[in-house]
C-alpha cells in the first residue's frame, strides 16, 4: 500500500504552426494522399522550424498549464522529460526546461523510452509522489522527429510530426475522485534494431560517412513493428484492466499512442470498445512519439470530452521496444 494517492492536476499541449500535408509529401517522395490515409489515417502533421528545439516546444506546453493559474512553477518539485529528440545528447532537455521555467534547484532528467516515454514518465513520477518524497511533478512528452527524418525514405518520412504535451501530477487529497490508479510498463530489447537512429551515439559516432549514408535519421521496419505493436498494446491494456478487476466496458476513454489508425482500431477491438470511446487525432498531427498521448489527452480535456471522474486508459508502444499503460480516473 502506498502512502499517498496521485492525480493529474493539469495537462496541456503545444504544436508548431507549420503544417505539412499529404499533398506536400507527394512532392517530396513517391507516395500518395490515398496511400497515407488508408495505411495510417494521417492527413497532415506539424513541423518545427530550425529556431525551435524540443525544449522550446516543451516550454510552450508547460506555460499553458501555469497560465490557467492553479499551479505555479514554484510548486514543481521534479521534472521528467520523455524524448528521443532532445536538444543535445547532454545536458538533458529537462534541465534546459528547468532553466526556461526559472525555478529553483530541483531534480530534472530525461528518459528514453521512445513513443512509450510519457507512460514511463508518469510511472516514475507516481512512485515519487506515492511514497511522499515529492508532492508535485511535471511530466513532459516532447518530440521533433522531423529533425531526424530521412526525407528520401517514403516508409518513414510520411509518418512523423512534432509536438509536446505536458502534465502536472500532484498528491491527491483523501476522498478525491481523481486518481492515477495503476501503471504498467515493459520492454523487449531484442527488438531494438527494428526502430532506431543508427549513428550519433557511442556505437557509431558521427563522421562524414555516417552523414553521407543518412544514418542520423530514423530507421524503422514498419511491418514487423506493426505486428508487435498490435499485440503488446493489446496486452498492456488487458493486463492493467484485469488486475484492477475491470474490462473495456468500464472505460470512458481510451487514448493510445497515435502511430497508425489500424493499430488504434485493433487495440479498441480487443477491448471491445466502441469507436466513440477512443480519442484519435492522428489525422492532424501524425506520429509525435512520446508527445502523442499527452497531446491527445490535453485536447480531449480542453474540448470537454474528458471530464473529472472519467475512467481513462492510456496505452503506448515504441522504440526499445517498449510498451505500457496507465489507468486513471481524471
Ligand atoms: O511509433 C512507434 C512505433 N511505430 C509504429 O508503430 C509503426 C508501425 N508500422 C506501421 O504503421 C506500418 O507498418 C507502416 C504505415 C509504416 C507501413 O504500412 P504497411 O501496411 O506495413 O506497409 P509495408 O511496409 O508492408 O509496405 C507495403 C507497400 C510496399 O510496396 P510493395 O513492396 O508492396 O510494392 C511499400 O514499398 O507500400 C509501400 N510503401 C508506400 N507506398 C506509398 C511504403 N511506404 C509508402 C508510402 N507511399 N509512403
Amino acid at each position: 500500500m502506498s502512502d499517498y494517492k496521485v492525480k493529474f492536476a493539469g495537462i496541456s499541449m503545444a504544436v508548431p504552426e507549420k503544417v505539412l500535408t499529404n499533398a506536400d509529401l507527394e512532392k517530396i517522395v513517391d507516395t500518395s494522399d490515398e496511400w497515407i490515409r488508408t495505411r495510417t489515417g494521417m492527413v497532415e502533421r506539424r513541423i518545427s522550424d530550425k529556431e525551435t528545439p524540443s525544449s522550446e516546444l516543451a516550454f510552450r506546453a508547460v506555460e499553458k498549464i501555469f497560465k490557467k493559474g492553479k499551479i505555479k512553477p514554484k510548486d514543481i518539485e521534479l521534472i521528467i522529460v520523455a524524448t528521443v529528440t532532445p536538444d543535445y545528447v547532454f545536458p538533458s532537455t529537462a534541465c534546459i526546461l528547468q532553466k526556461k521555467m526559472g525555478i529553483h534547484p530541483i531534480p530534472a532528467f530525461d528518459i528514453s523510452a521512445g513513443c512509450s516515454g510519457f507512460i514511463y514518465g508518469v510511472t516514475i513520477a507516481k512512485q515519487f509522489i506515492e511514497n511522499g518524497i515529492y508532492k508535485t511533478a511535471l511530466v513532459v512528452g516532447v518530440e521533433e522527429l522531423t529533425k531526424i527524418t530521412n526525407w528520401t525514405d517514403r516508409g518513414t518520412c510520411v509518418l512523423f510530426g512534432d509536438g509536446a504535451g505536458a502534465a502536472v501530477l500532484t498528491r491527491a487529497n483523501k476522498g478525491e475522485i481523481s486518481e492515477v490508479i495503476d501503471t504498467y510498463i515493459s520492454s523487449e530489447g531484442k527488438y531494438g534494431d527494428l526502430l532506431n537512429m543508427p549513428a550519433g551515439g557511442s556505437k557509431m559516432p558521427a563522421s562524414q560517412e555516417t552523414v553521407k549514408k543518412n544514418l542520423h535519421t530514423v530507421f524503422m521496419n514498419g511491418n514487423k513493428i506493426f505486428k508487435i505493436a498490435v499485440k503488446s498494446m493489446g496486452d498492456a491494456a488487458t493486463i492493467i484492466l484485469e488486475r484492477n478487476g475491470l474490462s473495456g466496458n468500464d472505460l470512458n476513454w481510451l487514448i493510445t499512442h497515435q502511430a497508425n489508425l489500424r493499430i488504434i482500431d485493433a487495440t479498441a477491438r480487443r477491448l471491445k470498445l466502441s469507436p466513440q470511446k477512443v480519442i484519435v487525432n492522428i489525422e492532424k498531427y501524425g506520429n509525435t512519439s512520446a508527445a502523442s498521448i499527452p497531446i491527445a489527452f490535453a485536447e480531449a480535456v480542453e474540448d470537454g470530452r474528458i471530464r473529472r471522474g472519467d475512467l481513462v486508459l492510456l496505452d503506448a508502444f515504441g522504440a526499445g521496444l517498449t510498451w505500457g499503460s496507465v489507468l486513471l480516473r481524471y
